[in-house]
Order: structure tokens, then C-alpha cells, then sequence
């Protein structure tokens, strides 16, 4: 199969590895990629992720059997919907499904009428009534979230009514992420984890959990990020409640979505929450989840390049089965300033660093020059490895960390602490 996806990211590399693995006859693009990528084969193709024409144009001139999505934005902005009208197969929602991740209050009516648990909220367009509610209910924490994609950054866990002032300024009268509507709501408090289905319809296949590590310092401190590492499977969720979230979330979920005409074909994303009122939903992604992908793919013993054909095709897809041993971790290296303000040019390394290693490495931010690879964004790369212990697995990945020189960048040092 001639298969393209869409994005730059380490997300994307491991999609792109897993396609290239299934079957070494699959000839796999990527666009737009990244010079990383490049190192280890993958090949990249010039075209931003948002050039639908000259996407749709590239899977018509090259025969590409069908392309498949990596990043919210693209499916946001109706790429499906775009190839399909051009008579190309490609995998992922289109544009009336992929609002599931881009309305926060058009998935929270969903989950309403599917009967889904998830956080009590309310939501405003004026600054005046939200702060009022927020007074009024006087509860700390609270959280307060953009509605409308914000790569992650546009949830904040409020802790007093002056941060929520300072905050629903920000978004409701400064319109930072474009914003002009929040959501308020209820703080939850649990074990996250994240659930992962492909989907087709009312059906759907789940994927092993995983457990992303969000905030950007040790100890899940300091601010949000895009996640900073990964680990999967998880041990401190037990099977049971991963059935309940089968059963009580992705099920009436999807099937709601099916009632309502929204038809979904792709991968759904569930980020969960175990509270002791049971796991509720904390948001929904129309997409792989990143960096999960990166721990969860490498698990994937069916050829994931059929999967998708299957499903692109509406064809049974029962068989889907994942490695049982073992532990799959993966810890990012970032651009020092991430989240806030990452530094751009910074040398990170020779191309010897990065090739001369027994360890996967999936690459997102990175550009390079003529001494090596350059940062070109906040997360630059995910050092991944399958391991029987997560003791062997961290001391794989960070004795190669320990060799890289830091001056440039960091990363956590705790992926995995408390998983298992
Ligand atoms: P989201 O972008 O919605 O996944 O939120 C990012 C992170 O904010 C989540 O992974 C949680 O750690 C935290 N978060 C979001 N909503 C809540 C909530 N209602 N209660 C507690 N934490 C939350
Ligand atoms: N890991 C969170 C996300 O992909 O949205």
C-alpha cells in the first residue's frame, strides 16, 4: 500500500513506523514530517497540514491507497470532508464529527444525552455572569477552559477568585486562543488515564490504556504541556475499570454519536478520570493522542496498515491484537522555555546522537543545519523502548539521556513513577 499521513509530530513518526512495520512493501509518506524523521527514512513531502489542494493534489499524482490523519486541526477544518469530494480514501472524522475536540460544549451536550459521566459545568460568553458564579459557588479548585482547540494549554485549575478574574480576562475579554465562550467547570480529583479506540460507526476496538504525563517538571509540577512522556500498559488501573469505561463511556458514547448522524470513522480518544464516584470523562480527542501513540503503537501486533484499510472499508476488523508483556515507555526532550516561550535554532546534536542508539527515537519540533538537528518548536523528540520492568525500561532511556548534553533543553526524569 502507498499510504500518506498527515502532521509533523513524534505522533506522526510512530504512526509512520507502525505503517512501515506492518508490511516492509507499504510505502509510507509523511507531510509535512520533519528533518528527524528523515534520518531513520521516513519519507517527508513539503506540504503544510493544512494545504488541503496540494495534499489531495500529492495522494492523486503519487496513487496513495488513502491517507490518515495525525493532529486535530486538519480534521477540524474539514480535510476529510475535502478528500472524500475529491474521491480519496482517508482516515479520520469528518469535519461535524471532529467537533467532539473542537466544541467543548457540543461533546458535553453529547455525553449529556449518552448518559456519560463527566464534570458538572456551565458555560459563558460574559465575563461578568462567569465571574459571578464563580463567587457564587465559592469552591476551590475550579477549572476554567477555553472552548475551542488550544493544543492543550487552554485548561486552567483555578485556586482563587483573583486568578479566575485574571484568567476569564484573558479569555473572554482578551480572546487569547481565539476564544469567546469558556466552560466552568467542576475540578476532579483521581488516577487519569487514556483510552484509545479506533472506530467505525457504532463500533469500536479499544487500544490498550496509557498514561500521559502532562505537566512539564518532576512531581507534576509546573505548567501544562502537550505531555512530556508516556507509559503503557498501566498497572494501577485495574481490568474492571477499564471494562466499566467500555461499557459506560466509549459505548453510549458512540452510540449516541451514531443516533445523532454524526458519523465517525477514526480513532477516539478518551482521557478518563478513576474518581471515587467511578471514572468520569475528562475530554474527548478526535485523534491518536500524543505522546500515547508513541507507547501504545509499538504494542500493535496486527498490521495496523490493514486495520485502517478494514475500517476505511467498513470491513470486519475483529482480530485486532496487542502484545501482553512487558512495559512501553516514552520520555519527550523539550526546547528549554517550553511551554511558555521555547527557544528556536538551539543546537540539540550531532546526527550520530540520534543514530548510533538501540532505542527508538520519534521525532516532532526539530530542524537542522549543517552541524546536526536544530529545536524548531517546544517538544523536539520522545526516546521510547519495550522493557520486561519499568526499571529496565527507565534505565534504558535515561542512561542514553544522561549521555546528551542538556544546555539546549530538558526532560523529565520521573516517566512511569507512579503507574505501576
Ligand atoms: P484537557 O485539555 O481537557 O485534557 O485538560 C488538560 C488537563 O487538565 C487534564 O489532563 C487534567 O489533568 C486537567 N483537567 C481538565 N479538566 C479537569 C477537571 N474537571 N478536574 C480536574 N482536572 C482537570
Ligand atoms: N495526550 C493528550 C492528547 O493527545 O490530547
Amino acid at each position: 500500500m502507498k499510504i500518506l499521513v498527515v502532521g509533523s509530530g513524534a505522533r506522526e513518526d510512530a504512526i509512520c513506523q507502525a505503517l512501515q512495520k506492518s508490511d516492509r512493501y507499504n510505502d509510507v509518506f509523511c507531510a509535512p514530517g520533519n528533518a528527524g524523521m528523515r534520518l531513520f527514512g521516513v519519507q517527508t513531502v513539503g506540504i503544510d497540514e493544512l494545504e488541503f489542494t496540494k495534499l489531495s493534489d500529492f495522494a492523486i499524482e503519487n496513487d496513495i491507497t488513502y491517507t490518515t490523519v495525525g493532529p486535530e486541526k486538519p480534521l477540524v477544518e474539514g480535510i476529510v470532508d475535502y478528500f472524500q469530494s475529491r474521491g480519496l480514501k482517508i482516515f479520520g472524522p469528518n469535519k461535524a464529527a471532529a467537533q467532539i475536540e473542537g466544541s467543548k460544549t457540543f461533546t458535553k451536550r453529547l455525553m449529556s444525552e449518552a448518559g456519560v459521566a463527566t464534570a458538572f459545568y456551565q458555560e459563558f460568553t460574559d465575563f461578568g455572569l462567569a465571574i459571578e458564579y464563580i463567587e457564587k459557588k465559592n469552591q476551590f479548585p475550579i477549572v476554567i477552559k477555553a472552548n475551542g482547540l488550544a493544543s492543550g494549554k487552554g485548561v486552567f485549575i483555578i485556586e482563587t477568585l483573583d486568578n479566575a478574574i485574571n484568567i476569564l480576562h484573558q479569555l473572554l475579554n482578551d480572546h487569547r486562543f481565539g476564544t469567546d465562550k469558556v466552560i466552568v467547570e467542576e475540578y476532579l480529583e483521581g488516577e487519569e488515564f487514556s483510552l484509545m479506540a479506533f472506530v467505525h460507526d457504532e463500533n469500536f476496538y479499544p487500544m490498550p490504556i496509557a498514561q500521559d504525563y502532562k505537566r512539564a517538571l518532576d512531581g507534576d509540577k509546573g505548567l501544562n504541556t502537550g505531555g512530556m512522556g508516556a507509559i503503557c500498559p498501566l498497572d494501577n488501573i485495574d481490568c474492571d475499570i477499564v471494562y466499566q469505561a467500555y461499557k459506560d463511556i466509549l459505548k453510549p458514547f458512540v452510540k449516541q454519536m451514531h443516533r445523532e448522524g454524526v458519523s465517525y470513522t477514526g480513532v477516539l480518544y478518551a482521557g478518563l478520570i478513576l474518581t471515587p464516584n467511578g471514572v468520569k470523562v475528562i475530554e474527548f480527542n478526535v485523534r491518536f493522542g500524543d505522546p500515547e501513540t508513541e507507547v501504545v503503537l509499538p504494542r500493535l501486533k496486527s498490521d495496523l496498515s490493514k486495520v485502517i484499510a478494514n475500517l476505511l472499508n467498513g470491513e470486519d476488523v475483529d482480530n485486532i491484537s496487542w502484545r501482553d508483556d512487558g512495559v512501553d515507555l516514552g520520555v519527550f526532550v523539550a526546547s528549554n522555555g517550553y511551554p511558555v516561550k521555547p527557544e528556536i535554532g538551539k543546537s540539540i546534536g550531532p546526527k550520530e546522537q540520534f543514530t548510533n542508539t538501540q532505542l527508538n527515537l520519534n521525532f516532532a519540533s526539530v530542524a537542522e543545519n549543517s552541524h546536526g538537528l536544530v529545536t524548531d518548536g517546544g517538544r523536539l523528540y520522545l526516546v521510547h523502548t519495550h522493557a520486561n520492568t519499568l526499571q529496565n525500561a527507565q534505565d534504558k532511556i535515561y542512561s542514553y539521556l544522561d549521555s546528551v548534553d542538556t544546555t539546549n533543553v530538558f526532560y523529565r526524569k520521573d516517566i512511569g513513577r507512579n503507574a505501576i
